[in-house]
């Protein structure tokens, strides 16, 4: 079985420092980072910045730096939002590395040996907010100003020599691939766009620019600079050393098991990418994941549109796991979603404070009052047996995780916190004083419940589980995924270190 698991983020346009849109990405492929290493996967997770191109040049040029330093600064700060945000990632690429700069124009060299690269003169529509060229028949004329159908963004004429990737001999061999790999694309409404994108015909790509020199030269002709898409897309390899493609990380890592995106960025990963890859008798990586906006009222939240919510200003108020718990649990996967303050304090109550931290605090205390703080022994009853084996059922979750399905995974432990309260309730422990076995059983229960939702809220909320499993003197490198499928992990008579609380209930004034 291959347990290397080799997961992305989109690699960020360093044009203004990040926002909620961009940590929703990061946050979401962490989750699936953090799940594959608790069930013994290696793995690669990949995020960086997207550096070159007219876009920088210009975001740069506005504010008088040059490129280069400017991208220092705000990679730095998308950098930082890494470990703000607790990432497990396990490179950082810049597109401006030597490294990355050697891996492009490997794969130009490939393509041109290849014969999938010839120079003609692009003349037609470019949106530098995109990095995209548009056919006439994807342009409108909005105020006066012409704009790209898809993203609004607006448009400019551009007449220049360029290079020209041969996509239009890729029509039928990429349909074919999607017809063998059916979940190349998920969610399947956007590989039916996909799909239909590509049969109503490709033309071939400019791949150069000529009228700009900000960006990885095309080794044969100096004054081309790569088309900043073909730069960024293979960033994915850079960070597995290719052109190297005999080392360690390549063969572990390579075609990648999942590739984070937005949606806006579908076409780029689900069609030219893999064209690259085929042109260049390159595996395509197995899954491109398009998921929704975090949408601000009912717009896309983006840098050009400046309607933008902070990440670090909701962390500084809520803290970081509320956070990844309700973007994970309260947005839809693949479709768009919200997020406000209200509805995130919602989230924190109900969930959090009155759910898992609810169950957590009182099962706890009691512990420690009746079992004086330490694991007790246990002779198992049918309900206790019932809900524990409720929860040993590995392999629907991980079917959950290997489809993308969120929010099946998070609606599972929701139900699963519900039923746990349910059961110490039910049972009544704080009766059974004069029945010292039956006292100790249904705590036992609890306690292993507890650590089973402990274990399945690893990925969504790091550092909170991580204080929980540290009770039972479980740590970090320590947690194992498989161990839910064990009824009786806890070892009676070890102690139980003390836990704080855990959520505290934001008190809501109703004027
Ligand atoms: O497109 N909601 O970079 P970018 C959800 N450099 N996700 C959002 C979002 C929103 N409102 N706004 C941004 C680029 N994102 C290229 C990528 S990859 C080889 C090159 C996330 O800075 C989402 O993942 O515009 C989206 O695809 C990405 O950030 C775009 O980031
Ligand atoms: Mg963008």
């Amino acid at each position: 079985m291959n347990k290397n698991y080799y997961i992305t983020t989109p690699i960020y346009y360093p044009s203004a420092k990040p926002h909620m849109g961009h940590a929703y990405s990061s946050i979401i492929a962490d989750f699936f980072a953090r799940f594959k290493k608790m069930d013994d996967f290696n793995v690669h997770f990949l995020t960086g910045t997207d550096e070159h191109g007219l876009k920088i040049q210009r975001s740069a040029e506005k504010q008088n730096k040059d490129p280069k330093s400017f991208c220092d600064e705000i990679s730095k700060i998308f950098e930082d939002l890494t470990n703000t945000l607790n990432l497990s990632n396990t490179d950082f690429i810049r597109t401006t590395e030597d490294r990355h700069k050697a891996s492009v124009q490997n794969l130009w060299k490939v393509l041109e040996d290849n014969k999938q690269i010839y120079l003609s003169k692009y003349s037609g529509w470019y949106s530098v907010s995109d990095e995209a060229f548009y056919n006439e028949d994807e342009v409108e004329e909005k105020g006066g100003i012409k704009i790209a159908k898809i993203s609004g963004s607006v448009v400019e004429w551009v007449e220049e020599e360029s290079f020209f990737f041969k996509l239009s001999n890729w029509e039928k061999p990429l349909l074919k691939f999607y017809e063998d790999n059916p979940k190349f694309i998920l969610p399947e409404s956007r590989k039916n766009e996909v799909v239909s994108f590509v049969k109503s015909g490709l033309k071939d790509l400019s791949v150069s620019r000529k009228t700009f020199s900000w960006g990885i030269k095309v080794p044969t002709e100096k004054n081309h600079v790569v088309y900043v898409w073909l730069d960024a897309l293979t960033n994915y390899l850079s960070s597995l050393k290719y052109p190297d493609q005999d080392n360690e990380l390549y063969n572990r890592f390579w075609p990648a098991t999942l590739h984070i995106i937005g949606k806006d960025i579908l076409r780029f990963h689900a069609i030219y990418w893999p064209a690259f890859l085929l042109a260049a008798n390159i595996q395509p990586p197995k899954r491109v994941y398009g998921h929704g906006w975090i949408l601000s009222g009912d717009e896309k939240m983006s840098k050009s549109k400046g309607n933008i919510l902070d990440p670090l200003e909701i962390i500084n108020i809520y803290g970081l796991d509320p956070l990844r718990y309700y973007l994970l649990k309260e947005v839809s996967f693949g479709n768009d979603g919200n997020i406000s303050e209200e509805k995130l304090e919602n989230c924190i109550n109900s969930d959090l404070a009155n759910n898992y931290g609810n169950l957590c605090q009182r099962v706890f205390s009691f512990t420690e009052k009746n079992c004086s703080s330490s694991i007790p022994g246990h002779q198992y009853n049918e309900d206790d047996l019932n809900i524990l084996n409720s929860m040993t059922n590995s392999e629907k979750i991980r079917t959950f995780i290997d489809n993308q399905d969120i929010n099946q995974y998070m609606n599972f432990i929701v139900d699963r916190l519900f039923a746990s309260n349910k059961y110490f309730n039910d049972q009544e422990p704080w009766k059974k004083k004069d029945d010292n076995l039956r006292l100790s059983s249904i705590v036992y229960t609890s306690l292993e419940l507890i650590r089973k939702i402990t274990i399945l809220l690893h990925p969504v909320m790091p550092q909170t589980t991580i204080k929980v499993l540290n009770t039972f003197n479980v740590q970090e490198q320590n947690i194992q995924f498989s161990s839910i499928e064990n009824n009786e992990f806890l070892t009676k008579g070890n102690t139980i270190n003390k836990l704080d609380i855990l959520f505290k209930k934001i008190e809501k004034n109703n004027d």
